[in-house]
């Protein structure tokens, strides 16, 4: 059997919890607690497939704007899935980044976030990055701002130095769950190249098939830079 083309770095757009949760009656952190069920097993099965990097949009910006009550949920979830991650760092060789502006969390939130970090910082497998309070424009912003703080050049090159992500280099593709065809301020520096697949299924939903049709999908897909091939 051919061997198929597998992504290296695969970015995905966690959509679709509060529908999830609506179409069972059930308020929308039900949906989020799903939802963040489903990032272990997703993880897990993408590594096991090949992919080397994953970096999950779990929190944008913008998603402050959201009621408390979500919000709390939310951070709730994460404090919960660095909490249990600290305990198995050992065994599964992942090393977990946050990628975001970690100054305005809750101080348990910051200490969980930064033991998982250290705990995780000499896994040499895989690479998982959790996007919270996370914006891409802002991480442009961000990294122009270092760089002239630094005195250095503005360039393609030194602005993707100071993003995040600069050590797991840009996602091969991004996958967006929940039926909306956009971006929603994700990786829009690294993105750049990136092949996009969007899928109607929604977060909680998006199981192991459905991650091997969005594989399937990208190996297909012809990847020219701009250039001709
Ligand atoms: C979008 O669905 C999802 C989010 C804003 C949060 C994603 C968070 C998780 C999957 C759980 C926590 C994450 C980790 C890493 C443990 P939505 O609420 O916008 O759904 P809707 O579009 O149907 O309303």
């Amino acid at each position: 059997m051919a061997e198929i083309k597998i992504p290296n770095h695969v970015g995905i757009i966690m959509d679709g919890n509060g529908r999830w949760a609506k179409l069972r009656n059930r308020p929308r952190t039900f949906g989020h607690k799903k939802g963040s069920d489903n990032v272990d097993r997703i993880t897990t099965e993408a590594f096991k497939r090949g992919v080397k990097t994953l970096t999950l949009y779990a929190f944008s910006t913008e998603n402050w704007s959201r009621p408390k009550e979500e919000v709390d949920a939310l951070m709730g979830l994460l404090e919960k899935y660095f909490l249990k991650f600290i305990g198995k760092a050992v065994k599964k060789n992942v090393r977990v980044c946050v990628i975001g502006d970690k100054k305005v969390f809750s101080p348990k939130l910051q200490k969980v976030i930064k033991d998982c970090e250290d705990a995780s910082k000499k896994n040499t497998g895989n690479v998982l990055n959790i996007a919270i309070n996370y914006g891409g424009r802002q991480e442009i912003v961000r990294a122009v701002n270092n760089l002239i703080k630094k005195g250095k050049k503005i360039t393609v090159e030194s602005i993707s130095e100071n993003l995040y992500t600069t050590k797991n280099g840009e996602p091969d593709l991004i996958i967006r769950t929940g039926g909306e065809y956009r971006l929603s301020n994700f990786l829009m520096y690294q993105g750049a190249y990136s092949e996009l697949y969007f899928t109607d299924v929604l977060w909680p939903d998006f199981d192991e098939k459905e991650l091997d049709k969005a594989l399937d999908e990208y190996a297909k897909r012809n990847r020219r830079f701009g250039g001709v091939k």
